[in-house]
């Protein structure tokens, strides 16, 4: 299927009009695309939205905006996509060989197969960012990558609409979406529990709390560029990584008197580390044999 046959850019529909389904829409319309309609659940969120993105149509009833558009997006919270495509489905409200399609990371297109019933094909496109705002997500779609997969003939478009956006193209299958999003929940979600962690740390330790994040930031950017160049195992410093047990021992100690909470957290990250420093080969047997002997076990067996 070839996406757009003659370069006439398709008629998109948005269903959920928050930060992504807003931010698609006024970069597809600044891509040349037309917006045939928007709706979500409150009225004047659609006016709003239908502005922004110079929509013909605005509507609180899905279907009235779906019908007559090739691409529709259902951009609500994940746990209405589902629900959502079903009853449009229900109202035939999707075209036949309309392209639809969700932006969740967790969840697959097979949540969209309702849309089948009308002859539509499904696909998802999970641009792999953090958006808290509308103004945050059109300025940074361009640029990141967008995970996709979904109907063999869904493909194409979907692949010029990443294209269209300014992002990069990464492809998926179905299965692997959860693990794939899982990971993106650790780079992203648990950099913040992380850093948390450093911050209690250090305010434990009396550092004044304005300037704590910014003297840790060179550390942290360091470490990002690193593991960028070496990679990872070989970008770990740290005592871990050379061993030095009376170190991790001390660390524990102060945890346990200053701020106790953190130590299961800390422990077990630093078992994980073992493994790692054992990779990297900067660690021997013995100290490594200690280090787990302090760290763990995490749970009685
Ligand atoms: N934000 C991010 O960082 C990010 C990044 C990548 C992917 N995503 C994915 O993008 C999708 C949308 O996320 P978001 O952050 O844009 O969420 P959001 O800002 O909460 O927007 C969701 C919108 O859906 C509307 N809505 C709720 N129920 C509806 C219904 N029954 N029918 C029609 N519209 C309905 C809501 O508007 P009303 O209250 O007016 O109904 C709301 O504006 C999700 O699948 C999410 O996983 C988000």
């Amino acid at each position: 299927m070839q996406a757009f046959p003659g370069k006439i850019k398709p008629a998109v529909a948005l269903i959920g009009c928050g930060t992504v389904g807003t931010a698609m829409g006024k970069l597809l319309v600044d891509a040349g695309y037309r917006i045939s309609g928007v709706a979500t659940g409150n009225l004047e969120t659609a006016r709003g939205a239908a502005e922004v993105t110079r929509s013909e149509k605005f509507s609180d009833c899905p279907w009235e905006v779906t019908r007559g558009a090739n691409v529709v997006f259902i951009t609500t919270p994940d746990d209405l996509i589902e629900s959502t495509c079903n009853r449009i489905s229900e109202h035939r409200g999707f075209e036949q060989d309309a392209v639809v399609i969700h932006c969740s990371g967790a969840l697959s297109s097979d949540i969209l197969s309702s849309a089948r019933d009308c002859g539509a094909v499904v696909a998802s496109l999970h641009p792999l960012q953090s958006f808290a705002s509308v103004d945050e997500a059109i300025a940074l779609v361009p640029g990141s990558y967008c995970t996709i997969e979904g109907d063999k003939v869904a493909l194409p478009v979907v692949r010029q609409v990443v294209q269209d956006l300014g992002g990069i193209l990464l492809e998926i299958t179905a299965e692997k979406k959860t693990l794939y999003h899982a990971g993106a929940v650790a780079a992203s979600n648990y950099l913040v529990t992380l850093m948390h962690l450093a911050l209690e740390l250090n305010e434990s330790a009396g550092l004044p709390g304005d300037i704590s994040f910014k003297a840790l930031l060179p550390l942290i950017k360091g470490t990002l560029s690193n593991i960028g160049a070496k990679g990872i195992p070989d970008a770990l410093t740290g005592p871990i990584g050379r061993g030095d047990v009376q170190t991790v021992a001390a660390h524990l100690k102060a945890l346990k008197k200053a701020a106790p909470e953190f130590l299961p957290l800390f422990r077990c990250l630093g078992l994980y580390t073992v493994d790692l420093a054992r990779a990297k080969g900067s660690l021997n047997k013995e100290a490594a044999d200690k280090l787990v002997a302090l760290l763990g076990p995490l749970w009685p067996a």
